[in-house]
Parts: C-alpha cells; sequence; structure tokens
C-alpha cells in the first residue's frame, strides 16, 4: 500500500508522482547539477514553524526543513492540537516549499522522543528510561513503529529521536531520555527504535530517525551545566579522554549508524572544553570517516549561537565548516543563507564543503523518495491514539516497571471483597505520569491529551470483581503514586536525589490507611527512597510511563514485573541497587 499520500486519496494533497512541468528536480545528482549557490545554502537551513516570517519565504530561500520545537509547535503557534490539523498544517508548508524554483521538498521534523508528545490524542509510550528497563530491542521497535505510524498520521516524516545519550549522572536533567547508563543497553536499543522509525532502510514509508546528541552529552561534569541557562549539567563539559569518550558514548552511535540511521544530531556539550558543535574532529573525524555516517548531522536547537566567534555569521562558518551540514536556526533563516553564501565567496567556507553537506541532504531526501511522496499518509491519521496502538504502549508500561521491594503484598488477588485506598500526587494527574516532551516542552500536570491514569486503570481493572477503590479512609491495602513534578533537559537538572518532603509525607500518610502498602514512584531517574523503601511492602519503580496507566495495574494483578534496572539505584547512606535488580515474584 503507497503510505503517502497520492492524488485522488481522501484528503489527501496533490502531490505529483513526478515532475509535469519539467521544472523540479527529482533526484540529488539532478539538484546538485542545477542548484545556485543560495539554494544549496537554502537547502542547509533549518526553521522553526513559529519563526516563518512569510510562508512565500520557503520558496523564495528554497529552504531544506523546517520543524516544531517543543513549545507552541502546533498550527498558528499554538500548543497541543490534533493530528489531523498537525497534517493539514505541515501540508500548508510542503506546498509552499515546492513552489521553489527546483521544487525541492523539505524534510518536518518534530521530537517523538516517546511518541508524538506535541499532538493531542498521540499515544506516549514510557521515555527511554523505561524502555531501558524493559531491554527488549524487539518491543522497542514495534513501539517506534507506532511513533512512526503516528508521525505519518500527522502528516511528517521526521522525528528528532532516538536519544541515544549514556546517562552518567543522574543528576541530569535529560537522565530519562537515556535507555540506560552503559553502551550495552543504550547500543541495541537504539538501533532498534531506529529501525521502527525508518525501516530496515529508508524509504517512502519510513520517518527519519535522527541518533542524538554526538556526542557524550550523557557525561559532562556536575557543575558545568550552561549557566547562563542555570542547568547544573546539561550543555555541560564531559571531561574525559578519549577512550572514555570511545568506550562508553560513542559504540550507540556506531549502532545506529549501521542500522542505517539519516540523521545525527549534535550536542550542545563540550569535550574537554571544546563545543562539539565546532569539533571537526569529532563530527567529521570520527562520525563521518571513521564511523561512515553517510546521513547528514544538524546542529541542535540554536546551538551554533553557543559556539565562540565573532558573530552568528562566524559561527554559522565554524559549524559548517566543522561538519554540520544542517542548521537548525530556528529563526534567523534569512541571515543563515546570506552568511553561507557570503561565507563561500569571501573564501571561508570551501564551496566543496556546501555542495557535500547538500548532497548529505537531498540524498536522504532521495533514500526516503520524498522527491515523490512529499507528504505523510493521511491514512494514518485517523489510526492516532487508536486501540491497537495503546495496546503496544499499554504492552510495553507493564514490561517496564521493576519490582524493587515486596514483602508478599503483590500480586493483589484479582477478585474478593477487599478495600483498596489510593493517593498521592500522581495517582490520578495524567501530566505526571506523562513527564516532559508532553503537550509541553516541559510536560505539564493536568489532564492535556487523552489517556489512562492510574486510578482510572485501577476501577477499570476492580470493576465487577468485589473489590472497592477509595481515595479515603482506610483499607485492607493502601496504595501510594508520587513522584517528580515534569521537566525536560536543563531545567531538570538538580543537585541531589532526594524524593521531596512532600512526597515523602504523602507515602506516609497513604501508607498509614492500612495493613498493608504499596509504593510506585513516577521518575526520570532514580530517587533517594531509602526510608519509603523500608516503609512500604512493596515498592515499583514506575518510570515515566506514558498514557496507559493500565501497564501498571496488569503488573500488580499478576502479569509480572519484567523490568530490570538500567540505571543503578542509590538508596542514600551509600546503599545502592545495581544495574539488573528487579524481582521477578510471579
Ligand atoms: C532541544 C533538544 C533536542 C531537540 C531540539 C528540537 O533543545 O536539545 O533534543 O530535538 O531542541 O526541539
Amino acid at each position: 500500500m503507497a503510505l503517502c499520500a497520492v492524488a485522488g486519496a481522501a484528503g489527501a494533497p496533490q502531490s505529483r508522482a513526478a515532475d509535469e512541468d519539467g521544472r523540479r528536480c527529482m533526484s540529488a545528482a539532478e539538484c546538485l547539477e542545477r542548484m545556485t549557490l543560495a539554494e544549496l545554502a537554502g537547502q542547509l537551513t533549518q526553521v522553526q514553524n513559529i519563526h516563518l516570517k512569510d510562508p512565500a519565504d520557503l520558496a523564495r530561500y528554497g529552504i531544506g526543513a523546517m520543524l516544531s520545537g517543543g513549545e507552541r509547535g502546533g498550527p498558528g503557534g499554538s500548543t497541543g492540537g490534533s493530528a489531523a490539523q498537525w497534517a493539514r498544517m505541515v501540508e500548508g508548508y510542503q506546498r509552499a516549499a515546492m513552489r521553489s524554483r527546483l521544487g525541492v521538498p523539505l524534510l518536518y521534523g518534530v521530537d517523538a522522543v516517546h511518541g508524538l508528545g506535541n499532538v493531542q490524542g498521540a499515544v506516549l509510550f514510557p521515555h527511554h528510561i523505561g524502555m531501558g528497563a524493559t531491554r527488549d530491542a524487539a518491543l522497542v521497535r514495534r513501539a517506534e513503529r507506532v511513533t512512526r505510524d503516528e508521525v505519518l498520521g500527522a502528516g511528517m516524516r521526521w522525528a528528532f529521536s532516538p536519544c541515544v545519550c549514556v546517562p552518567r549522572d543522574p543528576r541530569w536533567g535529560r537522565t530519562y531520555e537515556g535507555y540506560g547508563e552503559t553502551p550495552a543497553i543504550v547500543g541495541p536499543l537504539g538501533a532498534a527504535a531506529v529501525h521502527g522509525l525508518q525501516g530496515h532502510r529508508l524509504g517512502p514509508h519510513s520517518v527519519l530517525a535522527t541518533a542524538k546528541h554526538f556526542v557524550g552529552d550523557g557525561g559532562t561534569a556536575f557543575g558545568t551545566g550552561n549557566a547562563a541557562r542555570g542547568y547544573l549539567l546539561d550543555q555541560g563539559d564531559t571531561r574525559v579522554g578519549d577512550a572514555e569518550l570511545r568506550a562508553v558514548h560513542l559504540p550507540p552511535f556506531a549502532r545506529a549508524v549501521d542500522a542505517g540511521v539519516g540523521s545525527v544530531m549534535a550536542t550542545y556539550s563540550s569535550v574537554r572544553g571544546a563545543k562539539v558543535h565546532g569539533e571537526r574532529r569529532l563530527v567529521t573525524g570520527v562520525l563521518k570517516e571513521e564511523l561512515g555516517f553517510g546521513g547528514f548531522v544538524v546542529s541542535d536547537y540554536a546551538a551554533i549561537q553557543q559556539l565562540p566567534g565573532d558573530g552568528f555569521a562566524a559561527q554559522v562558518e565554524s559549524a559548517v565548516n566543522a561538519g554540520i551540514d544542517m542548521i537548525m536556526v530556528p529563526d534567523d533563516y534569512r541571515g543563515t543563507v546570506g552568511a553561507i553564501v557570503a561565507g563561500v565567496e569571501q573564501g571561508r567556507i570551501p564551496r566543496a564543503r556546501v555542495e557535500d553537506a547538500a548532497r548529505r541532504i537531498l540524498l536522504v531526501k532521495e533514500r526516503m523518495d520524498l522527491f515523490r511522496h512529499p507528504y505523510g499518509d493521511r491514512r494514518l491519521t485517523a489510526e492516532v491514539g487508536s486501540a491497537r496502538h495503546r495496546a503496544v504502549a499499554r504492552e510495553a508500561v507493564r514490561a517496564s516497571q521493576v519490582l524493587l521491594k515486596n514483602d508478599g503484598v503483590l500480586p493483589l488477588p484479582r477478585r474478593g471483597r477487599y478495600r483498596i485506598v489510593v493517593g498521592g500526587n500522581g495517582a490520578d494527574d495524567l501530566g505526571r505520569q506523562l513527564g516532559g516532551w508532553s503537550y509541553r516542552w516541559q510536560g505539564q500536570l493536568g489532564r492535556h491529551t487523552e489517556g489512562t491514569t492510574f486510578r482510572q486503570a485501577l476501577e477499570a481493572a476492580v470493576r465487577g470483581t468485589g473489590i472497592e477503590v477509595a481515595g479515603s479512609g482506610r483499607g485492607d491495602v493502601a496504595i501510594w503514586v508520587g513522584g517528580e513534578a515534569p521537566y525536560a533537559e536543563g531545567h531538570g537538572d538538580v543537585s541531589d536525589l532526594a524524593l521531596g518532603e512532600e512526597n515523602a509525607r504523602e507515602l506516609r500518610e497513604v501508607c498509614s490507611r492500612a495493613e498493608k502498602c504499596v509504593a510506585l514512584l513516577y521518575s526520570g531517574r532514580p530517587l533517594e527512597i531509602g526510608q519509603e523503601l523500608a516503609r512500604a511492602d512493596a515498592f515499583v519503580a514506575a518510570w515515566l510511563p506514558g498514557t496507559e496507566g493500565a501497564g501498571l495495574t496488569d503488573a500488580l494483578f499478576g502479569a509480572g514485573y519484567g523490568g530490570r534496572l538500567p540505571v543503578t539505584w542509590p538508596l542514600g547512606g551509600g546503599g545502592v541497587l545495581p544495574v539488573g535488580y528487579g524481582l521477578r515474584p510471579y
């Protein structure tokens, strides 16, 4: 079945299977042959939808790519929006872009880091740290295939995922975007994610994947974060030698390249004081020449503005000369095109470098068959949020749960006359179980999309069983659900891993209402829970499970706990639970 919109399909935009008026270039080679320097520079430029001054600029400058960021990514700079609304928005941009002299389609990218977080109604999976707890590459591939279909259904063909970072300090706010603290965990799952999004090779059914952030972002030293933003680790300095960089942080990129990943995003962070975005030794020498990466390297959001240099044009030149192929500006696209053209004309950027970057970008577009199929797939729009997709996420939630303690209270009897009292700040808050990159960049408490909270799942699970669920009073079993409020990137950097007094107090209060107590912790990282582990009769690391809360209750009522720690879990006072720890009582 042709996935991309074809002439005549219901609601599908008219994408011309071939160039009818001889205007458009239809292959990388033909485009490169005909492109002017300014058009080559346009291909290297990515603009964020909210910063597009005039849709006609897409054709005027031959812009190669656009993005919706984590915030206000929807139609007209809105937050949220349905898949159909997003598809209409993106198709409009694509039609405008293809009015350029050579009609080259643009790539439209979005962060789909645990499903299509910006789009309301999309299915959101456990964040990567939870998927890492499954150790299940086949499940990761199936999950990313669902995400691929939802990205296509929302009209897009590029996801800035998977993050194949290797988080080494859980105080980092992006710990949950990593699958685990070792390359042995991250590598296979990152490769599986690439296959889920792209298929076994790029083609008309693909969503372009992005291995990010090259290289070493998970190894930054505490206290070296971007001080201007108040970050403690994020965008900081990875102070390791090449031996550790190659042993820990590089292997997942090698696995992603071997899996055929079409794009790599550079990291904001530095290696031994040198910003990676300006490091030709790493971006060109290691990634392209040593690992043989044949796709394109995209800068991170406004990252080149962090490079040393006398003004924006100098930063553009530095990044392009280092091997950055596409500049995620995301705003001054006119200045970016101008800087590249001037850099070449004045001899500061070799024309061959710009041609190589454009070639990489155009070859990815050709391999995705974007010239003939420039749109997503309206046939999949109705599948966004479908029961079939949610079932995959529910399975992933259950498989991600790590049972840290069980004094015999689990599994809970599926039937019988007993009373469960449930409480805690996460018991009925969808936003807390989603985490960051959900509806908004930083996430948002409350209900802003479709999904099942823990409380809703529990009430559904006990319906007709004789079990009673209450939010107050005493019970036979108490269940506390709570944890971190949502965050993303450096905004989640912390100086310690304390659970926090609110959570500790709520857990004590809820557990005081029954003889037996079960604790479920929503967190993007391990937190120090020594006292709470002692207080509860069972304790589950639930991570940030996403929209399908029923996966949590499936495990509680006997479907079993399959998860194993993907990170070392400090208990406070020097105790730890090691990577790989996880009880399997049934
Ligand atoms: C962010 C992140 C990156 C994301 C990009 C676009 O700052 O570092 O992971 O893909 O911007 O939203």
